[in-house]
């Protein structure tokens, strides 16, 4: 299991190698089209060092936004106090349940890659009926040709030289972590299992970056 505490002030920088500077344009596409009432409760769940909380933010001000992560060296990063950070597992937060207006996680079901089931069972507990969660991760590219200059950047190129510049064993872990992951017709499987309905799945890059769009269901 991968260390977050360790890389929490290098983790910006890495994500930001990982993905040409792209993972900001990818989050916040996620919530593009997402219109919420003032005062709605919003959670980023497996917040990190918040970037995706900030988008949510600036997005919607007149919100309440919550970030919760097993990391409180990553959580530090988070500044800004109008955030509600919790300190707590993804798969056991003590919300009440139908508590939330929206769900969202950015590159956090890797990680959690065996516990991905308990963790839908417990965003759907919390999020309120016919609301939405949203969920990106990165996966193996679909595209063969794609898939070949992805494998030379990632499993090779990025992951020498990313750990040299970081001094860790970041991208040692961040190409493994990718090769074994599920595909995200397996994620939207285990969505569909847990009772909520998928709405819609954006790729990017080839089904590299995908985004699935779902609601709960009841
Ligand atoms: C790759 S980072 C993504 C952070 C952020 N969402 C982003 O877009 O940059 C994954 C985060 O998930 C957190 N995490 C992993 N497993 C978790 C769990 N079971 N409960 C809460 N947080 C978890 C880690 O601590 C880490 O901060």
């Amino acid at each position: 299991m991968y260390n977050f505490d360790k890389i929490s002030l290098l983790y910006d920088k890495i994500t930001t190698l990982e993905t040409f500077g792209m993972d900001n344009y990818w989050r916040k596409y996620m919530i593009r089209d997402i219109k919420l009432d003032k005062n709605s409760k919003i959670l980023d769940s497996g917040s990190g060092t918040g970037k995706l909380t900030d988008i949510l933010y600036k997005k919607f001000n007149n919100c309440n936004i919550y970030a919760v992560d097993k990391s409180q060296k990553m959580m530090e990063n988070i500044k800004n106090n109008k955030i509600i950070k919790i300190n707590s597992d993804v798969t056991d937060t003590g919300f009440n349940d139908n508590y939330f207006d929206l769900i969202v996680s950015s590159f956090l079901i890797r990680p959690l890659k065996n516990s991905i089931n308990d963790y839908f069972n417990e965003m759907n507990r919390i999020l309120k009926k016919n609301k939405n969660f949203i969920i990106m991760e990165i996966y193996e590219p679909e595209n063969k040709y794609f898939k070949l200059l992805f494998d030379i950047y990632f499993h090779i190129i990025l992951k020498y030289f990313g750990n040299k510049i970081t001094k860790s064993d970041s991208f040692t872990y961040f190409s493994d972590s990718v090769k074994n992951f599920h595909s995200y017709k397996y994620i939207s499987d285990i969505l569909i299992n847990n009772n909520f309905k998928i709405i819609k799945i954006k790729k990017f890059l080839f089904g590299s970056i995908i985004i699935h769009y779902s609601m709960k269901l009841s």
